[in-house]
């Protein structure tokens, strides 16, 4: 551990590393532990005892060593099922609920109180739990209550305290105040975050994990895969970095992935499948039948390659374990045929699943990747769906009808990039409809096909809105479409929100 960082003792709310990214965002060293690591902490700045979704009078309900706790003289926090944790170990009593408080409430500060400086006097808070503080132990000071007069922050002793709520999400408006308030008017010696020190306790972490075996790692070009191998590569662990081309790539991307980790110095393994993949799918328009083949196909390609594998890591984030969705794996590439990741689960009941960037969210990951030298190209590259421009094909996918996607696509990225749009949106495209419209080439009539160009802005791919790009940039990118793709004689501008559209178009 690093001396004076902010321990943070994980009693399983789903918000724990969300406390530890808080602190970090703060500018405080940070680090997520079981509560058994406690009694092997050596030198913590502070101790926060998060939520969790037990209750404390459970027989085996997670428990705290308080004894440790107290000798180390630091100051503590406990959050939720934290705070009713150390209700108890003061001397006093908690209720079991019977029904779960769950959403917004109003933290009503009854005290002058060092937690709650700067804050105003009703603030609005987001609870998420069943059991409540029944008897206080003696000294112990009610410095904010819910509307309802019920204690939501308790102060147990000079620098211990408790509360309800949870100030890490961003629905307690004054959340991050509260916790800074913590962190800096509690007294506590905290060691600054700092990324060198982080990126060195990540390395170390993988050496250890890894040991003699050797690793393998699935890399497309996105952010999560990319920074996952430029970390296992500067580990100095052996690794093999395997691309797999399926032909569904945009225009110049696997030679623009090749050049981006020879800037790094990291070697990779190209494996063209893309004739595997193309007449898998010849004839194939039913959407979910086209996702099954490239999954399938994918899984198959990654395997022939890795056949016997000794470590398999995966670029899997902090919200892909929460909701366990895994976007950086290589399970979400096949999303609705779930039998081919057997071999994946039965590789991590193996424990040969390696998730170093598993505690990180995304921007804490861009800034890991920043720290490794990953140019600003790799870090802010648009999300890329795992099928490819399959999902920006409707209809049969053929060579000349991906062409004319990757043609029409290059002309709207182009002019995003030269425009300073790109990094302003989300995700962009354009995408080839399965349809043929009139139009005049010179004096005849012509049928030909319809670009559908879509730009969003989002935060999580669960919601996503469209973006109001200037009708000079939507002029030049159709011009240049019409003017030079074959076979295009109609641009479009998709300006559906997500819900009810999807981003991509399948
Ligand atoms: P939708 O279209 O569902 O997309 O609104 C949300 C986000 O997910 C990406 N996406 C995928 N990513 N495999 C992936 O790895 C897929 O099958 C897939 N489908 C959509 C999409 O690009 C967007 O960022």
């Amino acid at each position: 551990m690093i001396e004076n960082e902010v321990a943070v003792l994980d009693y399983g709310s789903q918000y724990s590393q969300l406390i530890v990214r808080r602190v970090r965002e703060l500018g405080f060293a940070s680090h997520l532990y079981p509560p058994s690591e406690l009694a092997r902490l050596e030198k913590p700045g502070a101790v926060i005892l998060s939520g969790g979704p037990r209750s404390t009078s459970e027989v085996d309900a997670p428990d705290v060593d308080f004894e440790k706790l107290m000798s180390l003289g630091v100051p503590v926090l406990g959050v939720c099922y934290g705070m009713q944790l150390l209700n108890i170990k003061h001397g006093g009593s908690v209720r079991p609920g019977v029904t779960r408080e769950y959403g917004p409430a109003r933290l009503v500060v009854r005290q002058a109180a060092r937690l709650f400086e700067g804050i105003s006097h009703e603030s609005r808070i987001w609870m998420s739990h069943s059991d409540t503080v029944a008897d206080l132990p003696e000294g112990t000071e009610v410095i904010a209550t819910n509307e309802d007069a019920v204690p939501v922050a308790l102060r147990f002793g000079e620098s211990c305290w408790g509360i309800q709520f949870h100030p890490e999400v961003t629905h307690s408006h004054e959340g991050k105040e509260i916790l800074n308030n913590f962190l800096t008017r509690s007294g506590a010696t905290l060691a600054p975050f700092d990324i060198q020190a982080f990126k060195a306790r990540m390395l170390d972490e993988i050496r250890d994990q890894v040991g003699s075996r050797e690793v393998v790692c699935g890399v497309s070009g996105g952010v999560d895969s990319t920074v996952l191998a430029v970390l296992l590569h500067r580990a100095g662990v052996q690794v093999r970095c395997i691309y797999i081309d399926t032909g569904l790539m945009r225009k110049g991307e696997t030679a623009e992935v090749v050049e981006q980790f020879a800037e790094v110095g990291v070697p990779i393994e190209v494996v063209d499948a893309s004739e595997a993949f193309l007449s898998a799918l010849k004839g194939v328009t039913d959407p979910e039948a086209k996702r099954r083949i490239i999954g399938d196909l994918f899984v198959d390609q990654f395997w022939g390659v890795a056949a016997d594998v000794q470590l398999l890591a995966q670029g899997t984030l902090y919200p892909d374990v929460i909701e366990s969705a895994s976007s950086g794996s290589i399970a979400s590439k096949i999303k609705t045929h779930h039998n081919r990741v057997d071999r994946i689960l039965e590789l991590q009941r193996q424990g040969k699943v390696l998730e170093p960037l598993a505690e990180l969210f995304k921007d804490e990951v861009r800034a890991l990747g920043e720290s490794l030298g990953i140019p600003h190209r790799a870090l802010w590259r648009h999300p890329f769906p795992g099928p490819g421009l399959a999902v920006r094909v409707p209809g049969e996918i053929t060579p000349e009808r991906l062409e004319t996607t990757r043609e029409a696509d290059a002309i709207f990225i182009h002019e995003l990039r030269r425009t300073g749009w790109y990094d302003r949106v989300w995700q962009a495209y354009a995408a080839l409809l399965p349809v043929k419209t009139v139009g005049v080439k010179g004096d005849e009539r012509s049928y030909e096909a319809a670009v559908s160009l879509r730009a969003v802005i989002s935060e999580d791919a669960m919601t996503a809105d469209w973006v109001e790009l200037p009708p000079d940039l939507l002029r030049s990118v159709s011009n240049k479409i019409l003017n030079s793709v074959n076979g295009v004689n109609r641009v479009l501008y998709d300006i559906s929100t997500k819900p009810p559209a999807s981003i991509e178009w399948e």
